[in-house]
């Protein structure tokens, strides 16, 4: 199996083959992710929401970050691993920021990190890439500033956020960012960033104009039963089908078929 590297997505992009992304926080899951095919997992911060059940993704460690993406680099042989920065790990200074990096790196095997934001995060991005850690960006809807936004809406819907996305998305490139995250934005501006740069563009609700597609596993899957923005395309409904078989299973218990004669020793 050819490992997935910073190099082979930009190759992709050259070529017009899509990039597929899923995020996966947990070593059986990375496996599953990896073993279909998926091209970059990215251990989000999304934790924060899905697997301990916080409001916002601003609670989550850099420390419970390491473990999650620790738990999924040991699983995965082709995939190229991205890791999260979390809020508070990289906004006070560069130094921070590339300290942060360090131990994302050091302490879980992880390939890449992905930091919110544009000209604000400059040169703590500038200070990264020169350590020799590959840095995706993220722009459009960027959860960690959930307070200042206020709502989860479409982002850069007026010309002034759109502009400043767009000159946001070349700095990324010309700094030497590897990939660049679009969050919920307008199709036809993800579209028009993707064609202005060389960088592969991954979308999550940035429309089909774009290289990539992320999704949060957990949502695709079905798991999470309560969230149904536009942009979700569902392939199970693990949620019903989960319940479904627990259900089952205490039934089974209740009623004494489980375990039979066959199994037991
Ligand atoms: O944390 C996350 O899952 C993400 C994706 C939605 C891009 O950042
Ligand atoms: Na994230």
């Amino acid at each position: 199996y050819k490992r997935i590297t910073t190099k082979t997505l930009i190759e992709m992009k050259e070529h017009g083959e899509k990039i597929s992304m899923l995020t996966a926080y947990d070593f059986t899951m990375a496996k599953i992710v990896d073993s279909a095919g998926v091209d970059v997992i990215l251990v989000g911060d999304s934790a924060s929401n899905v697997m301990a059940g916080h409001e916002t993704t601003l609670p989550i460690t850099l420390d419970q970050m390491i473990y999650h993406a620790s738990s999924v680099v040991r699983a995965c042989e082709r995939a190229l691993v991205v890791v999260d920065l979390p809020f508070g790990s990289y906004q006070s200074d560069p130094k921070e920021a590339l300290r942060s990096s360090i131990r994302i790196m050091k302490e879980s095997g992880g390939h890449a990190v992905k930091l919110e934001g544009g000209s604000e995060i400059k040169d703590s991005i500038k200070k990264i890439l020169n350590a020799g850690i590959p840095v995706m960006g993220h722009l459009g809807l960027t959860p960690q500033s959930i307070y200042k936004f206020g709502t989860y809406t479409v982002r850069a819907k007026e010309d002034e956020e759109a502009d400043k996305l767009l000159e946001d998305a070349k700095m990324l490139e010309r700094i030497g960012c590897f990939a660049l995250v679009l969050e919920k934005i307008p199709a036809h501006l993800a579209e028009k960033v993707a064609k202005s740069i060389s960088i592969p563009v991954i979308g999550i609700g940035a429309g089909g104009g774009v290289d990539g597609q992320v999704l949060v596993i957990h949502d695709m899957l079905g798991m999470n039963n309560e969230f149904n923005p536009r942009f979700l395309r569902r392939y199970l409904d693990l949620y019903e089908q989960m319940t479904g078989a627990i259900g089952k299973y205490v039934e089974d218990v209740k009623s004494k078929d489980f375990p039979n004669t066959s199994e037991q020793y």
